[in-house]
């Protein structure tokens, strides 16, 4: 199903006249009210997966049903969908879409055509672990199922995604309630890429600290880089956060240092693809350089990342697989060549950060420092 709804039409865009006040202070702060961004959720009939067409963003609202597993595979491959969380969410609730017209098979081909769907889906993009994350909690479901029939499979297969929706809605809102201790009212935080509410199935996670401190009434803003080449931080950055009513400017990529050296930047909050259980942290590529600027110049840089994103299983950040992509995202913007033909291109989505620029981790479960251990009992009490 689609309904497309231009960028000037849309009512996503425009935010609502009702204002809720939040006491603050002597005066009260008026916040604007705007319907929740739902980047990924069951169709409404539950057979399907719904997306946000977030390649189409800003200039056109377009929400997707999906269905087949080549579909949502696409999907995820094209960034129509993205953001580690939203693509592990994504891929759950899909699996299950793309298994019910099975319902009719024997369990036992049920169980093989879910593992074939699970590894298609899974390779969709190598970076960030929570797609492969995702399909093993699935996988792990169905293998624990004492169930005699393929129904009751599939429903103990859609209890599971709608957990994992669930919870990571949860895991945002508590990355962003152990975040808002580094937003200061006033705070200017720089942001690179997207790991806001279009990157998950919640507030975000480097944008959540942010959204927790406007609802607590603080005035902060937010630069946007951004984010070459598929311009995360203009299209979608700048975007869920103007519409939230949040103060943003984008930044081009090179800019950031100079900020800094400026004084104008605050603090830094990134999201992650990966944190290896040593620290190092895969991201949007440009965080490195970003890390980089911010240790220079003394300006703290958090990453923020749900406990789907920690890996403990790899050692650092060397062995985490970076995806990289087609040399035409770089040579082309806007549907017009802007490299000569056939030019030489890299294009690495993602770089690692080391853990030694990295000031803390700051998860659902509360902000870990070096040495990174990744236990609940050895976080830091911050
Ligand atoms: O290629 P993308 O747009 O999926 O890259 C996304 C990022 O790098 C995000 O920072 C990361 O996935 C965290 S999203 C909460």
């Amino acid at each position: 199903m689609r309904h497309p709804a231009s960028y000037r039409d849309s009512a996503f865009l425009i935010r609502t006249p009702h204002r809720i006040e939040i006491p603050h202070s002597a005066s009260s702060v008026k916040i604007p009210s705007v319907e929740p961004i739902r980047s990924v959720q069951w169709s409404p009939d539950g057979t399907s997966l719904r997306i946000i067409d977030q390649r189409r963003l800003p200039l056109d609202f377009v929400e997707l049903d999906l269905k087949t597993v080549d579909e949502i595979r696409d999907a995820i491959a094209t960034l129509a969908v993205r953001g580690a969380p939203a693509i592990g969410v994504a891929a759950a609730i899909g699996l299950v879409a793309s298994l019910l017209e099975f319902e009719s098979e024997s369990p036992v081909l049920f169980r093989a055509r879910l593992q074939a769907h699970a590894a298609v889906l899974s390779s969709a993009r190598p970076t960030a672990v929570n797609l492969s994350w995702a399909m093993s909690r699935m996988t792990a479901r169905a293998n624990s199922a004492l169930t005699t029939s393929t129904s009751e499979l599939i429903a103990a297969l859609r209890t599971e995604a709608s957990d994992i929706l669930t919870e990571d809605r949860a895991m945002c809102e508590s990355i962003g309630a152990h975040g808002l201790q580094f937003v200061a009212d006033g705070a200017r935080i720089l942001t690179h890429c997207n790991a806001g509410a279009l990157a998950t199935a919640g507030i975000g996670t480097a944008l959540a600290p942010v959204y927790l401190a406007q609802r607590d009434g603080r005035h902060v803003s937010v630069f946007a880089n951004e984010t070459r080449p598929l311009l995360q931080g203009s299209r979608l950055t700048a975007w869920e956060l103007s519409r939230a009513g949040i103060p943003v400017t984008i930044l081009t990529d090179g800019m950031a240092a100079s900020l800094m050296r400026a004084g104008e930047i605050d603090v830094v909050l990134v999201g992650a693809d990966r944190v290896a259980a040593n620290g190092d942290t895969a991201n949007k590529i440009g965080t490195y350089a970003v890390a980089v600027a911010a240790r220079h110049h003394g300006v703290p840089f958090y990453v923020c990342a749900p406990w789907s994103t920690i890996d403990r299983a790899t050692p650092h950040g060397g062995a985490i697989a970076i995806e990289h992509r087609h040399a035409d995202e770089v040579r082309f913007a806007g549907g017009g060549a802007i490299a000569p033909a056939g030019a030489a291109v890299r294009n690495p989505a993602f770089d690692i950060t080391p853990a030694e620029l990295i000031t803390g981790v700051i998860t659902d479960k509360g902000v870990y420092r070096a040495p990174y251990s990744f236990t609940y009992e050895m976080r830091s009490r911050d």
